[in-house]
């Protein structure tokens, strides 16, 4: 939530200040301003709105700011409306300190009424703008250094954040600090620095980095290069790693949008999140990052799935999973309840902690209560070297590669696979899945990319259905069994990014209310494949059908009985019950997609949404 990025070394900061912050967008959208530093002098620009509406600003008011050192920032609203004044940066009262700040100091009340007592003046709304105040103050009160000052200040707020402080009296330096929010730096040649809240402004840049920890200061100096402290005023070793992302993965490929490539890249990114783990010629599943917990979980008495969004609906899917193949009672959490709740956990529950981007708040605050109180906690993570694979014992990643589009896909998909290999390694270990039902999955699991890819062949049909629905107020979607959490993820997708109006729920639970919201303008989308529940749907089809409900389904190739009642029928490959997840929920991704783009939605960049939510 919230980009950052800064620059300091040899080269002009503003080009690299913007290609960052528009790599950096979508972590949100609503607002974004740079800050340059030359001849001892700050010049800032922000305003409401895109990236794209900040160069156009600079464009028009005469062009690039020159400078080697600058910071930038693209907002996501927590304290105060998205406007020009609450846009970061923000200055000291002076205007000789500049910072820009990721995440929310709790504390910012009663820190901005001892300093107005003291005859600061706020002009936004925004927490923000307390502490570069807090840190002004304490420069000039105490008499000491940049570093000093915010050391001193961060050790009164509470809260989290991930900051960037460019001071004109220190012309040479930034400070970079974090707490709670992520932040990196990029080690570039020649004494050239890099900030950023994720790697990815970063990677065109250099592949040397260091992520900070909790409480750490980086002292990031054009002359004298970079120190690491925290902010008991400790020295650190900063551990500098290299990064694995390529910039091609950062880019459009050739289509319109990012959710678009991202749908398109399922067949590989499921691929990858089984590469080395699955061996169905030699009928094995291991998962090294997890192999040496693997007791652990073959004596839980319980899983605890945590996670928020579609990683919510991922750990559903895991649910059905684990108790299905493993035999092991699953509750699935949303994070945000969890940590709330006084959860009994007890110190032979494995905790799974789903995240796409590894930087959720609640999940990782949830992470922290269940890790005191002893359970053993397991990451399912996609980005590599985030705060929650830190903040757990062991864990796979997903290796779905980066996900750009607001709205996850290809990170879902990751999300079951991963959780369908654990569940398979769990059960195997525990002696709960017979061999040939395991021989078997493992079979049906390894032609899973080749299914997707026949999926995604039914684009122009499904393109073609979403023009017929792409204007209803409301939509229902109906799934049973391991379909369900489908159901759930189908209506998560289209509310998302078209901004219709739908509902996720068991079939057979419809009979208990959203009967009553079906009549001939209420299309139903039902996740029908052949499987167990399959004779019941068709009964839930029915009573839609009498309603005269319309009736878009998804079934197992060759279908009839379905096809003769619905409106619509979308064909996908069979497979294990077990499986289908990853197969029915492509539909209703494209689907989405569809609808967001003919109704002319921002489909990359939904409307008051943000990829990572770095805020409770
Ligand atoms: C945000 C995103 C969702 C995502 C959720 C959880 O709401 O827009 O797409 O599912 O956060 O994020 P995580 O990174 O923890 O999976």
């Amino acid at each position: 939530m919230c980009g950052i990025v800064g620059y300091i070394g040899t080269k002009e900061a503003y080009p690299i200040l913007i290609s960052g912050l528009r790599r950096l967008e979508y972590r949100g959208y609503d607002s974004a301003g740079v800050a340059i530093l030359k001849d001892g002098e700050i010049t800032t620009h922000k305003c409401k709105g895109k990236v794209s509406s900040l160069e156009a600003m600079i464009a028009a008011q005469g062009g690039n700011p020159e400078g080697q050192v600058g910071i930038g920032h693209t907002r996501w609203a927590t304290h105060g409306p998205p406007n020009d004044v609450n846009a970061h940066p923000h200055a000291s009262d002076d205007g000789q300190m500049v910072m820009i700040h990721n995440g929310i100091i709790e504390n910012y009340g009663s820190l901005r009424q001892e300093l107005s007592k003291r005859g600061h003046v706020f002009k936004s709304d925004t927490d923000t703008e307390v502490l570069i105040h807090l840190i002004d103050d304490i420069r000039k009160n105490a008499d000491v250094t940049i570093f000093e000052a915010v050391r001193i200040a961060l050790n009164e707020v509470i809260g989290a954040y991930a900051i960037v402080v460019m001071d004109r009296n220190t012309p040479d330096q930034l400070i970079a600090a974090k707490k709670g929010s992520p932040l990196v730096v990029g080690i570039g040649k020649d004494k050239d620095y890099f900030i950023a809240s994720d790697a990815t402004p970063i990677v065109e840049h250099t592949k040397n980095v260091v992520y900070l920890d909790d409480e750490e200061i980086a002292i990031i100096d054009a002359r004298d290069g970079f120190k690491l402290m925290n902010i008991k005023n400790q020295e650190k070793t900063p551990y500098v790693q290299e990064l694995e992302l390529k910039l091609e993965a950062l880019e459009k490929g050739g289509f319109e949008h990012f959710m678009l490539k991202e749908i398109y890249e399922q067949p590989r990114s499921i691929l990858d999140s089984m590469r080395g783990r699955l061996r169905a010629d030699k009928g094995r599943v291991e998962l090294g990052g997890i192999r040496d917990y693997i007791q652990r979980f073959v004596h839980a008495k319980r899983i605890i799935i945590l996670g928020c969004g579609t990683s919510w609906h991922a750990g559903l899917v895991g649910e059905y999973l684990f108790e299905d193949l493993a035999r092991i009672p699953v509750e699935v959490e949303y994070a945000s309840e969890f940590r709330y709740r006084n959860p009994v956990i007890f110190e032979d529950d494995v905790v799974i902690a789903i995240s796409q981007s590894g930087e959720t708040a609640d999940t990782l605050a949830a992470i922290e209560l269940a890790k005191s109180k002893g359970a053993t906690i397991i990451g399912i993570c996609n980005v590599i070297g985030s705060s929650i694979p830190r903040a757990t014992h062991a864990g796979s990643y997903t290796h779905a590669g980066p996900e750009i589009g607001v709205a996850s896909t290809k990170a879902f998909t990751a999300q079951v696979t991963v959780l369908t290999l654990m569940a398979l390694y769990v059960a195997r270990e525990k002696g709960s899945i017979t061999e040939s039902r395991f021989h078997r999955l493992l079979i049906e699991l390894d032609a899973i990319p080749g299914k997707v890819e026949k999926v995604l062949e039914k684009n122009d049909q499904i393109k073609f259905i979403a023009d017929h629905y792409k204007s209803v107020p409301n939509a229902l979607y109906l799934g049973r069994g391991y379909n369900f959490p489908v159901a759930l993820e189908g209506a998560l997708k289209l509310k998302e990014i078209s901004y219709i109006h739908a509902e996720g729920y068991p079939a057979a639970e419809m009979k208990h209310g959203p009967i009553a919201l079906i009549d001939e303008e209420m299309p139903v989308f039902f996740v029908a494949p052949r499987g167990g529940a399959y004779e019941k749907i068709v009964s839930n089809i029915q009573e839609v059908k009498a309603r005269k409900g319309k009736i878009i389904a998804i079934v197992t190739e060759g279908e009839e009985q379905v096809r003769s009642m619905a409106d619509h029928v979308i064909e996908i490959p069979d497979t294990d019950e077990c499986l289908m997840p990853l197969l029915t929920v492509i539909p209703l991704q494209l689907l989405s997609y569809h609808v967001a783009v003919m109704r002319g939605c921002n489909v990359d960049q939904p409307r008051n949404l943000a990829k990572s939510v770095t805020v409770e």
